[in-house]
């Protein structure tokens, strides 16, 4: 823990509220993969319901990918880092994912969709990030924001520093994402050695920073690798990193609604799960 501070450039410094590990975890046939958001210690954090973190050179570890399985009430996104996975849903929609692209899918009320490795050898490594929508949203039509990667902007700091802007704003480039109800941050921050960034982050929205290269200091806290950070209060986060690092920074507006979670199927009232179920049941996705 450490306080808060203002400095010379203004603003509230987010301190580390919280450091959480990942968890092996296993979904979809048989994927192993790390689970950041999502478990005992940290099941969710309002908009945000899971962060997974798939990264292995073993393709025992991936090649079974994510058969058809349902959706609703909420947005996964899925960023790679390496790797390529092919999508395809039961309304005829479907695309390739590459390497620095993202996919934005609205599930709203309700999709089935494959998510599976193309490639049979090699590196996969990427996130999936669950984002809830209000109760006003989560029956809305399924939509599908699908980024390549030359379409993520990409800024040089001082320094070296590299941001790739996923979702939101930050250093004069605005990401290609729409999300307006949680009005999302998504950023993905290349370090060098020895340099320092300041992110202004929204006062009222949650935050977190997951490292998953090297390691840096949040407001006087050493963040490992395969940590996140859980952030606290403030407009900014400041960063520096003393060897190179990776890492991304991400935001969103709370939605303070009831969460009833089942699955894959995330909605604010136990009655809401069991009609999910029906309904897929019934092939009504
Ligand atoms: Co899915």
């Amino acid at each position: 823990m450490s306080a808060s501070v203002s400095t010379s450039t203004g603003g509230t410094e987010r301190p580390v509220a919280r450091l959480v590990r990942g968890m092996p975890a296993s979904d979809g046939a048989g994927v192993r993969l790390t689970r950041v958001i999502g478990q005992p210690v940290l099941p969710g954090l309002d908009p945000f319901l899971l962060l997974d973190e798939f990264r292995s050179d073993n393709p025992g570890d991936y090649i079974a990918g994510f058969p058809d399985h349902p959706h609703r009430g909420f947005e996964t996104v899925t960023y790679l880092i390496a790797g390529r996975m092919r999508h395809a849903d039961n309304k005829g929609h479907a695309g390739l994912l590459g390497p620095g692209s993202v996919q934005w899918m609205t599930a709203g009320r309700g999709i089935v969709h494959s998510e599976m490795p193309e490639q049979e050898n090699g590196l996969l490594q990427g996130f999936q990030l669950w984002v809830n929508l209000p109760a006003a949203r989560k029956m809305t039509a399924p939509r599908y924001q699908e980024i390549a990667a030359t379409g993520i902007p990409e800024v040089v700091l001082e320094g070296g520093i590299r941001a790739r802007v996923i979702a939101g704003s930050f250093a004069g480039a605005n990401g290609p994402i729409d999300a307006e109800t949680t009005a999302p941050l998504y950023l993905d921050l290349s370090l060098p050695a020895g340099s320092a960034l300041s992110v202004p982050v929204p006062a009222g929205h949650n935050a977190f920073a997951y490292v998953f290269e090297g390691g840096v200091e949040i407001a006087g806290t050493e963040v490992p690798t395969s940590a996140l950070a859980v952030l606290g209060a403030g407009d900014r986060v400041a960063i520096r990193a003393a060897a190179p690092a990776r890492l991304l920074a991400v935001a969103g507006k709370p939605i303070a609604e009831p969460v009833a979670r089942y699955g894959p199927f995330v909605m604010n009232t136990e009655l809401e799960i069991r009609q999910a179920i029906s309904d897929f049941q019934s092939g009504l996705f």
